[in-house]
């Protein structure tokens, strides 16, 4: 299963529309249907209309009616892990399981697996607010 995440990933990364950073990611998630949904980072000439490859495959998931992400496999295009940003572990807060498993690859043997806990301590969500 994490290998097959893994591999949809470095699917997704060969679409990332990246001009400007020519820095290529992909991400993939695994819904509660067990469904995996695929993304790419799309960047854009103003800079901050880009998004992450994690947030279009996590938007992905939701949009076609999961509620629930149980993983996240993500990989970018150096030697080294690429990690999610900060606005994108935001969002994984508001759909992760409590299971969630955020899955950091170099390649498709080399990975390194975290908990939400590990990646987004203290995080904000909707519970801070009294709900
Ligand atoms: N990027 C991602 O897609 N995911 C991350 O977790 C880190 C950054 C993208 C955004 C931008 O297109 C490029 O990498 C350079 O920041």
């Amino acid at each position: 299963m994490i290998k097959e995440l893994i591999n949809k990933a470095i699917q997704a990364r060969e679409k990332s529309y990246s001009p400007y950073s020519n820095f290529k990611v992909g991400a993939s998630v695994m819904g509660e249907s067990g469904k995996i949904y695929s993304g790419c980072n799309i960047e854009n000439a103003a800079y901050s209309p880009t998004i992450c490859a994690e947030r279009v495959a996590i938007f992905k998931a939701i949009s076609n009616g999961e509620r629930e992400i149980k993983k996240i496999a993500l990989i970018g295009s150096t030697d080294s892990f690429t990690y999610p940003c900060g606005v994108c572990r935001q969002v994984m807060t508001e759909f992760a399981s409590d299971d969630f498993e955020i899955i950091v690859a170099k390649n498709i043997e080399e990975y390194v697996s975290y908990s939400l806990d590990d990646l987004m301590p203290n995080s904000f969500r909707v519970r801070d607010m009294g709900r």
